[in-house]
């Protein structure tokens, strides 16, 4: 975009939305040691802007301040090239574009963003990755100094509240700070209390996903190993040591093997809207969809985790080319190959989930080992073995 088109951005007045000192205080003591000496780029601010004033007082080596330059024009870039870090608040238009080139620069950056940005497909591959996170403190609102005038009742008074008694001052709900520099909070485990086994019913599994659903953080189990779904606001304390991130149902961002569909289906939309749902969903959308007492319902947008503390090393066995899984509760949902289970697996067996390959004494497939009638691991011989292969997983 040339200069003329940004003035012409700037004209629409979309993105002016101008960020409060005690905001960026608030955020930026937490990366203080990463700033000293370092040249720091504020690439969409003017010498009027609160960043720049926040930097001006820091012992930086040195700040360089667009002025009003595009962050695409070649000029820009340059300055870009000379930067270690850049922070500020781009515009929210422009956010896809803005996070794609801090990337290709590989510069290390500190910038707000809403909340929606998470599930951007240009910007969920990042944070599953843990190329970027999110800061210190997110889902905030936040009030920023505007060119118009703010003629939202609520939203002024909650302004007013926190001292912006000006009218061009207006709150935005959801804003994150997004991150490549380390902090403490993302190495906090979330402190868990409940637990899925014995409390099935109130976890619910979705049509489409091989997830269950949790519909708030407090209410994620301890002891589930599989696939959950969690609203977005999860990343405001995701651990990555605790938890992976494995996709969304926004976008459909996951690999087709945790789905059971490959997006709702006929049935389920009919079911929808037969109990009265409302809104636009067709067959094959990516949106989570589950039961509830019998009632097709849709799931807002859902991050996919799984608990890495209980990720378990399955191991294989001495004599068979099969991993070993002594629970059936353990049974990994993302196994391509041959597992050996439990005898007590067929009470739960569903012939459309799991193909049965055999027992230790019966086995068809040859390739698997050698048929002695005895499952070995590390020299111990195991319990009576099934054999099983997941059949959605099959190419
Ligand atoms: C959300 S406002 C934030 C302004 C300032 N960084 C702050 O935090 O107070 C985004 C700013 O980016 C500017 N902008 C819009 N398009 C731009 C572009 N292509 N390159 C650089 N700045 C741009 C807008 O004019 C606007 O002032």
């Amino acid at each position: 975009m040339s200069n003329k088109n940004l003035h012409e951005a700037k004209k629409a007045k979309n993105d002016e939305f101008y960020t409060q000192l005690p905001d960026i205080k608030k955020e930026l003591c937490y990366y203080k040691s990463h700033f000293e000496n370092k040249v720091v780029y504020c690439n969409c601010d003017t010498e009027d802007s609160n960043f720049v004033k926040y930097f001006r007082r820091q012992p930086v080596k040195e700040l360089i301040v667009s002025n009003g330059i595009d962050f695409r024009s070649p000029e820009s870039i340059e300055l870009l090239k000379e930067a270690d870090i850049v922070v500020t608040n781009p515009p929210f238009s422009l956010f896809r574009e803005y996070i794609a080139q801090l990337i290709e620069y590989d510069k290390k950056f500190v910038i707000v963003g809403n909340m929606n940005a998470i599930t951007y497909k240009e910007v969920f591959p990042l944070l599953k990755d843990n190329k970027i996170w999110l800061g210190v403190h997110n889902n905030q609102s936040f009030v920023f100094k505007t060119p118009y005038t703010n003629d939202l009742e609520a939203n002024r008074k909650f302004c007013i509240q926190k001292g912006y008694t000006d009218p061009h001052y207006v709150k935005v709900p959801a804003i994150n700070w997004y991150t490549n520099i380390d902090h403490a909070k993302r190495h906090e485990d979330i402190i868990l209390f409940r637990t899925y086994y014995g409390n099935e019913e109130s976890y619910s599994t979705y049509d489409n996903y091989n997830a269950i659903n949790v519909d708030k953080i407090k209410d994620i189990p301890v002891d589930y190993e599989g696939l959950m779904g969690v609203p977005i606001t999860f990343l405001n304390k995701y651990n990555p040591n605790q938890f992976e991130l494995l996709g969304t149902s926004d976008n459909g961002l996951i690999d087709d093997k945790y789905k059971t569909f490959p997006g709702l289906t006929e049935v389920f939309v009919k079911d929808y809207y037969k109990s009265g749902g409302t809104g636009t969903y067709r067959e094959g959308n990516p949106t989570a969809g589950h039961y509830v007492e019998n009632v097709a319902k849709m799931v807002y947008k859902r991050l996919f985790i799984r608990n890495k503390m209980l990720k378990n090393d399955y191991p294989k066995y001495d004599n068979y080319n099969a991993i070993e899984v002594s629970k059936v509760k353990n049974i990994p949902s993302d196994y391509e190959g041959t597992m050996g289970v439990p005898i007590t697996f067929l009470t739960k067996y569903n012939p459309d989930q799991f193909e049965i390959c055999g027992t230790r004494r019966w086995f068809y497939d040859t390739s698997l080992g050698i048929t002695n009638g005895k499952t070995i691991v590390n020299g111990k011989e195991t319990y009576d073995r099934i054999f099983i292969k997941n059949k959605k997983l099959q190419g």
